[in-house]
């Protein structure tokens, strides 16, 4: 079972609708079960979209790609490469493990061959030169894909975090190569980054931002509404314990400077490391959830 949000985009780069679908946050740790990505797959299976985008945290510990686990998972991603054109990203925890209660440290620690599995199996890229990739991801004569991946600071910066990220992109002059495409960028986490459209071109010459991290900051579908009532879409709870009213950019649709950003609220609403609290993801309570999305010619719209 999986709760699907839907959303419409209008845009001038695309003759024929397209459907993409987008999942993320499955966080599997070596106790994990496969039960939530293979739900994921038979929906993408009966949507049949034109892209699949994976917007990180596919692991919760790189620590699980040494046990059994590895193998499950490379499956499932094998059946998601094989039935659709399927673009995964990073997130924070694909490349990091947990050094104590949640706490991620990921300097020494990027799974290169993990990576290279990965990319072997999917259409996206992931890794140049030893290194995380960030750049175009996926081209083709529809869309072009540029994935982000802030460092470590990003995600934990707090106060200083906008000027932060728009100095270190201004630096890195980070550009979507194609003018005729549709630009699908890839931001794990949204954090500060819906504030900063206008001061960052990459952002600018975004037509979606796919985006997820945020759990929906852990608040179900069916209470959203009396969390929605502000147009920053607060949560509960941000993945870095930040509550209420700085929990900002949960989850749905925000748009900012005329670019839309979707964040998805993942399949995993509370990470393994919540043990007694794990039972709360539960389908009834803090249900699966991915998002789709159907990008319309905007000649459709005018008609
Ligand atoms: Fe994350």
């Amino acid at each position: 079972m999986i709760h699907v949000n839907h959303f419409k985009i209008y845009s001038d780069k695309v003759k024929k609708s397209l459907v993409l679908s987008c999942d993320s946050d499955w966080h599997i740790g070596e106790k994990s079960s496969l039960k939530r990505v293979d739900a994921v797959q038979k929906r993408v299976d009966r949507v049949e979209p034109d892209y699949r985008f994976i917007v990180g945290d596919m692991i919760d510990d790189t620590k699980v790609l040494k046990t059994a686990k590895r193998k499950e998972l490379l499956q499932s991603i094998a059946i998601a490469g094989r039935a659709s054109v399927t673009i995964p990203c990073l997130g924070n925890h694909d490349i990091a493990h947990k050094t104590g209660r949640g706490e991620l440290s990921w300097e020494e620690d990027v799974p290169m061959d993990w990576l290279e599995q990965v990319e072997l199996l999917t259409a996206g890229i992931l890794t140049y030169q030893n290194r995380v990739y960030e750049g175009i991801v996926y081209l083709d004569d529809q869309v072009e894909v540029v994935a982000m991946n802030p460092p470590f600071e990003y995600y934990f910066k707090e106060e200083e975090s906008k000027q932060w990220f728009i100095d270190y992109y201004q630096r890195k002059k980070l550009h979507f190569a194609t003018t005729d495409r549709l630009h699908i960028l890839l931001l794990h986490t949204p954090a500060v980054a819906p504030d900063c459209v206008e001061e960052l071109p990459i952002l600018q010459e975004a037509d979606l931002v796919l985006c997820g991290h945020m759990h929906a900051g852990i608040v179900p579908p069916y209470a959203r509404f009396a969390f929605g009532i502000s147009k920053d879409h607060l949560g509960l709870r941000t993945p870095n314990n930040q509550l209420l009213k700085y929990a900002k950019y949960c989850w749905g649709e925000v748009e900012k400077n005329g670019v839309p950003f979707i964040i998805n609220p993942g399949t995993t609403k509370l990470g393994p490391e919540k043990k007694l609290l794990q039972p709360l993801n539960c389908p009834l309570l803090l249900p699966n959830e991915m998002s789709e999305i159907e990008v319309i010619p905007t000649k459709q719209k005018r008609l």
